[in-house]
C-alpha cells in the first residue's frame, strides 16, 4: 500500500488512503501523517473497522492520548475514549448537545491536546457534520483594531469560565465547587512546527482576557468569531460510519452541527493527544 494525501478544502482537509491504521505504522508514515495535519489542519482516513481498543492503538499513530474531562461519558470498557452521543441527557433529562459553538479543546490544562480525534460509529443520514476552522486564517485576515485588542494577551482558563456566550447558574455553582486552578495560554498562538500564528480560545473555559473583565471579552470573543471565521476558511466534514478524522487544536477551532433529526442516532468515540504548552 502506498500512502496519499488529497487536500480536501481550500484551506483545511485531507484524506489520507492506502493505509491500515490496525497495522503497525513506521516512522515514515508516522512523519508523513503528522506533516499533513500541520499542512491540512485536519485529515480524514475512511472506512475504519476498529474495536474501541483498536482505535486506541491506531491513535497512537499521533503520539499518546491524554484523559479528557467528561469522565461521565467515557466508555466503560476502554476509559481514554470518550464518547460524544447525542443520546446523552443531563440532570433535568435534556438531551445534551455538545461541542455545538467554536472552540478548541480543553484549554484548561497547562498542555492542552494537540490534536482531537473523532471516530464515527454511528451517523445521521443528514446533517450532523463536524466544522473545522482554519485559525491561522482567521487571525491573518482580522481587522487590525481587533488584532491590536488581543496582541499580547492571555486567556485565563478554568473548567467553567465567565467569558462563554450563554452560562448556567449550574456551570458556576460547579466551577465555584471544584475552584479549578486557572491556566494562561496566550491567544495568539504559534504553531510548533509550521510557525504560522494562529487564534488560540475555548470560550466556555476562559475566566476572562488578561486585561478585560469576563463581559468586556465575551463581546471580544464574538467580534473575533465573527470578523475572522469566514466560509472559505471552514471545511465542513460530512460524516459516515468509519471514518476517522482528526484536527490540529494548535491552528483550528471546531464544533458540532446540531441540524439533524434528533430520533437518529448520533455517536463518535472521541481521543485527545497529548500537546504541549502553546506559546
Ligand atoms: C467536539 O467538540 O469535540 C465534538 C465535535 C463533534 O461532535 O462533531
Amino acid at each position: 500500500m502506498t500512502l496519499q494525501i488529497k487536500k480536501l478544502g481550500k484551506y483545511v482537509g485531507a484524506e489520507i488512503t492506502g493505509i491500515d491504521l490496525r497495522q503497525p505504522q513506521d516512522m515514515k508514515i508516522k512523519t508523513a501523517i503528522n506533516k499533513a495535519l500541520s499542512d491540512h489542519v485536519a485529515i480524514v482516513v475512511r472506512g475504519q473497522n476498529f474495536t474501541p481498543q483498536e482505535y486506541v492503538e491506531a491513535a497512537k499513530v499521533l503520539g499518546d492520548p491524554f484523559p479528557q474531562n467528561f469522565t461521565d461519558y467515557n466508555h466503560p470498557d476502554v476509559e481514554i475514549i470518550n464518547i460524544v452521543s447525542n443520546q446523552h441527557r443531563d440532570d433535568e433529562g435534556k438531551r445534551i448537545k455538545r461541542g455545538g459553538n467554536w472552540h478548541t479543546d480543553h484549554t484548561n490544562h497547562e498542555c492542552p491536546p494537540k490534536f482531537t480525534v473523532l471516530y464515527a460509529v454511528d451517523v445521521p443520514r443528514h446533517g450532523g457534520n463536524t466544522a473545522i476552522c482554519n485559525m491561522q486564517k482567521a487571525y491573518e485576515h482580522l481587522p487590525d483594531y481587533l488584532k491590536e485588542k488581543i496582541e499580547g494577551r492571555e486567556t485565563v482558563n478554568v473548567n467553567q469560565g465567565r467569558a462563554a456566550a450563554r452560562i448556567s447558574p449550574k456551570a458556576v455553582k460547579r466551577e465555584n465547587e471544584q475552584k479549578s486552578t486557572p491556566i494562561n495560554h496566550p491567544i495568539i498562538r504559534t504553531h510548533p512546527e509550521n510557525h504560522r500564528k494562529a487564534i488560540f480560545f475555548h470560550p466556555i473555559k476562559t475566566d476572562y482576557l488578561t486585561g478585560y473583565t469576563p463581559e468586556e471579552t465575551k463581546n471580544l470573543f464574538a467580534d473575533i468569531l465573527m470578523e475572522g471565521i469566514k466560509e472559505e476558511f471552514v471545511y465542513n466534514h460530512q460524516w459516515s460510519d468509519g471514518d476517522m478524522l482528526v484536527w490540529d487544536n494548535r491552528q483550528a477551532m471546531h464544533r458540532a452541527i446540531h441540524d439533524y433529526d434528533p430520533k437518529e442516532q448520533r455517536q463518535m468515540y472521541r481521543l485527545l493527544i497529548q500537546g504541549d504548552r502553546p506559546f
